[in-house]
């Protein structure tokens, strides 16, 4: 079909998504319904998100705990749903912290991870029982002397700056020289001195990578992961009571991007965890994801309020943007800018007619959702569905710029 040549591959749309009188539905409700409250909006699936889990635990060995990142989307109704399905929480920041205790979550089961950790956040973070990540040696000492000051056991655990990291992964958090983490060939004598000086010992974090779509890459770095846990641990000279062995898992964003094959995932860790050795043998082990768990269960809704012609080109001109969806721009850690997964969703069974941009409405070129897609004719009006929305989308986004202000969230 002619309409198709000349267009840009979009990337593919998430399963699980209904059509409701030749519309997207979501949670049985048709997007108009949805978008009647007002665009540009985010809607996130209760049932979508609950499957996810549920497919992933029966993947993974039983053993293994499942965390949510929290960075991914902190929308509270979502968050509540999180904090009772997953098996922990992993916040970012002091602000984080405050969104985890509103859900009412038993706060013993959060971690808090990330550089820069202010004395503040260190010591609302003690305060609240929960388990420090820590990046480096100085916020080790800082850790201590607050905890010491407050007259607390702090529970903490090293954030290791792995020897390696997660190859194929969209953004690397390991190996070579990071912000992130102890270097390996450190953390054994700052494990001791914590441990000496009485802190209730949570043991090793990992996180080599984030967005891997390959199970190999995946399965290669928990690999590694075990491995390195296992020498760090015999070099402290204690068993591990924990293990976070990060995440990474991805999520097809791109046309011609696979999901990730999480049945051989499962299949390989249950086979390490078969035969672990001593020093890991009684560690409780965990990963932590964001995106895999959420980001296909959101879409963003915009509506077209312009639709125009510019030499010889057509031009969907919504009132979304980059602001709320600064990934879908193709703005946030991708290097070659693609299309997302975009319907309009208002002609969801509607054949391809025409090859047509969709933008947002902020003045600047790199606002754009779609380049060049094949899409049934759209008119003033319609809606746009953005996929894979459910991550890095209200959380990680510029909601401020341009004054446009953040966009509705809601859980159906
Ligand atoms: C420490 C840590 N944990 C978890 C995540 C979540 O990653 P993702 O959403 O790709 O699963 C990140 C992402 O940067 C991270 O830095």
């Amino acid at each position: 079909m002619a309409v198709t040549q000349s267009a840009k591959p979009l990337g593919p749309i998430p399963p699980g998504f209904e059509t409701v009188d030749g519309e997207l539905a979501i949670g049985g409700r048709r997007a108009s319904e949805l978008a009647a409250g007002g665009t540009p909006c985010f809607v996130y699936s209760r049932a979508m998100i609950a499957a996810r889990l549920a497919d992933l635990r029966a993947a993974m060995p039983a053993r293994l705990h499942i965390h949510y990142a929290i960075k991914a989307n902190s929308f509270a109704p979502l968050l509540a749903i999180m904090a009772e399905l997953a098996d922990g929480l992993d916040i970012a920041s002091g602000g984080e912290l405050e969104m985890v205790r509103a859900t009412g979550a038993d706060l013993a089961k959060v971690s808090f991870a990330g550089p820069g950790k202010t004395d503040a956040e260190l010591a609302a973070a003690i305060a609240a029982g929960v388990t420090l990540n820590l990046e480096s040696e100085g916020e080790a000492s800082r850790a201590l002397a607050i905890a010491d000051r407050l007259g607390i056991t702090p529970r903490l655990a090293i954030r290791v700056n792995p020897d390696f990291d997660l190859r194929g992964s969209g953004m690397k958090m390991g190996g070579g020289a990071r912000p992130f983490g102890v270097d390996a060939e450190r953390v054994a004598p700052l494990a001791r001195e914590l441990i000496e000086a009485g802190c209730e010992w949570r043991g090793l974090h990992i996180f080599a990578g984030s967005q891997a779509l390959d199970a190999e890459a995946v399965i290669a770095a928990q690999a590694a992961t075990l491995d390195l846990a296992e020498r760090l641990a015999r070099e402290i000279g204690a068993p591990l009571p924990a293990l976070n062995l990060g995440g990474g898992f991805g999520i097809p964003y791109f046309a011609g991007d696979t999901p990730l094959d999480i049945a051989r995932v499962g299949g390989a860790l249950a086979a390490r965890c078969a035969d672990l050795p001593e020093p890991l043998a009684e560690a409780e082990l965990a990963i932590e994801l964001g995106r895999y768990l959420v980001g296909e269960a959101g879409v963003y809704l915009t509506r077209i309020v312009d639709r125009k012609e510019s030499r010889g080109e057509t031009f969907l001109v919504t009132d979304g943007g980059l602001h709320h969806q600064l990934a879908a721009s193709g703005n946030f850690g991708t290097v070659v800018r693609r299309n997302y997964p975009l319907a309009i969703a208002t002609r969801f069974e509607a054949a391809p007619e025409e090859v047509a941009n969709v933008v947002g409405c902020l003045c600047t070129p790199l606002d754009r959702f779609a380049e060049r897609a094949a899409l049934p004719r759209a008119e003033v009006g319609d809606l746009v569905a953005v996929f894979c929305a459910g991550a890095y989308g209200a959380s990680a986004s510029p909601s401020a710029f341009l004054g446009h202000g953040p966009a509705a969230e809601m859980l159906v």
